[in-house]
């Protein structure tokens, strides 16, 4: 399958990162030289998706200003002679930004929903901008290379990951039907629990940031209801159409670093010569 649009959600408001998120979005926390979000726009690329929209509120418009062109900035360098540095600068010319303005926090699914007028293809790519992947294939390329094994035309892709079972609080997690023939790691999903009790949970395969759905799942959010605490999730418009949409879930090779509390940061900084 040929996915080549993704939606990046990175409106919210870090508030495991306050104070310092009050100045600076979280999704710009640099790794080396570069901020987070341009390891998950790289894996965007690396799987062929070349049109991207970011999902922001207003005050994190650098996001969107790290990708752009500098044409002044360009031109000095120029003038230094720094060669190098100039090559550094060149990595999204072939790529396409777009930004979707969530004006309200109401969650991962109200701000998938924000950027509606942007997809124009029957599937497309969502990847949390907070969630890095460490391995030797980026998260979005295994989702992608999985879908050869999916028998239906229209469906749904989630990652997931084998979690603590301490921790099946902290994710919503599938419960499993059956492995798909000839891929051990994939399987279709029965049902799906936003944050289950350790003992009730249905498996140990927490969902992490990346997914590819289907246009009708982003058309299915506005009849979506809010949760207990007025948010609009993804999850749930995955839950109200799994009676008819066929969902699937795929164990990713490699481990997801959540960057979005500063022991999550901690770690990808240890990380940095492994990632994606
Ligand atoms: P998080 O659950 O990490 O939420 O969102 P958050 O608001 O960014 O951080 P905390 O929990 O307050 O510390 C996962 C991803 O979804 C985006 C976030 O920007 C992050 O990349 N998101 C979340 C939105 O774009 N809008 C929302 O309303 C919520």
């Amino acid at each position: 399958m040929k996915v080549t649009q993704a939606i990046l959600p990175v409106a919210g408001l870090g508030t495991r990162f306050l104070p310092w998120t009050k100045a600076v979005p979280k999704e710009l926390l640099p790794l080396g030289n570069r901020p987070i979000i341009a390891y998950i726009v790289d894996e965007c690329l690396e799987a062929g998706i070349t049109d991207i929209c970011f999902v922001i509120s207003h005050g994190k418009e650098s996001i969107e200003r790290y990708f752009e062109e500098d044409p002044a900035l360009r031109k000095e360098l120029k003038r230094r002679g720094k060669e190098k540095l100039l090559d550094s600068l060149k990595p999204y010319a072939n790529a396409h930004f777009e930004t979707a303005y969530q004006e309200m926090m109401l969650g991962d699914g109200h701000a998938i929903l924000q950027a509606k007028n942007f997809v124009k293809s029957d599937m497309v790519a969502v990847l949390f901008g907070d969630d890095l992947f460490v391995g030797d294939k980026p998260g979005i390329v295994q989702l992608i290379e999985a879908c050869t094994f999916i028998p239906e035309k229209e469906f749904a892709l989630i990652a997931v990951e084998n979690i603590p079972r301490e921790k099946t609080n902290r994710y919503g997690v599938i419960e499993i039907a059956k492995e798909v023939p000839g891929h051990p790691r994939l399987r279709k999903v029965k049902g799906l629990v936003e944050k289950p009790d350790p003992v009730k949970a249905p498996s140990t395969l927490g969902i992490v940031g990346r997914y590819l759905i289907p246009r009708s799942v982003i058309e299915s959010l506005p009849q979506v209801a809010a949760g207990k605490d007025g948010e609009i999730r993804l999850i749930d418009a995955l839950i109200a159409k799994l009676k008819t949409l066929p969902v699937y879930a795929l164990e990713c090779n490699g481990s997801r670093i959540d960057t979005g509390t500063p022991e999550g940061y901690a770690k990808a900084i240890q990380a940095l010569g492994m990632l994606t």
